[in-house]
């Protein structure tokens, strides 16, 4: 088990435009301890996604697991750990919605994000293969803030109004019922 370093707003690896894997890259045994790694990082921090930029390794890699945790995200089904590589979006709606959102790389704050609904996601699995997902409503607000990270993007880069942008405490004490 290695918990990796995850970088916060500020770092320069977080701007950048992450590079694509190889083909030969894929299923290496480099790949696989990042990937191990990642996981063990995600849950030693209790979030529900991950990008490679996030701990200073500049690759189109990220993981999203939406554990079982009633409540917590609202209805949102469990949804195991994926490693997703090479990732695109294509967005299906121009309907959007908005969601708080929070980011590892940015500790303590949550901002209110208005993103498309429905998206079509295309990347590559563990075993190199393409693979599409559809996803709607929250799951693919988290799909977009993770493949964000691979463009050198950060939630605060897309929220249209700053003044819903507020610490965690004053959060939970002011915008939950
Ligand atoms: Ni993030």
């Amino acid at each position: 088990m290695a918990v990796l370093e995850i970088v916060r707003m500020g770092h320069p690896v977080l701007r950048e435009v992450a590079r694509p894997l190889a083909d030969e890259e894929i299923q290496s045994p480099d790949l696989i301890q990042l990937i191990e790694d990642m996981t063990d990082t995600l849950h030693a921090a209790g979030g529900i996604g991950l990008a490679a930029p996030q701990v200073n390794r500049s690759m189109q890699l990220a993981i999203i697991e939406i554990g079982e945790t009633p409540g917590r995200y609202g209805d949102l089904p469990a949804a195991p750990l994926i490693a997703y590589i090479n990732p695109t979006i294509t967005v299906l709606s121009t309907e959007e919605e908005g969601f708080w959102e929070g980011c590892l790389s940015i500790p303590g704050l949550r901002g209110y994000v208005e993103r498309p609904h429905y998206i079509q996601v295309d990347y590559l699995n563990l075993q190199g293969e393409p693979s599409r997902i559809l996803l709607e409503g929250f799951l693919a607000t988290v799909f977009q803030h993770e493949f964000d990270h691979l463009q050198g993007k950060l939630f605060i880069d897309r929220m249209q109004d700053t003044r819903l942008l507020s610490f965690e405490d004053e959060f939970a004490q002011f915008q939950l019922e």
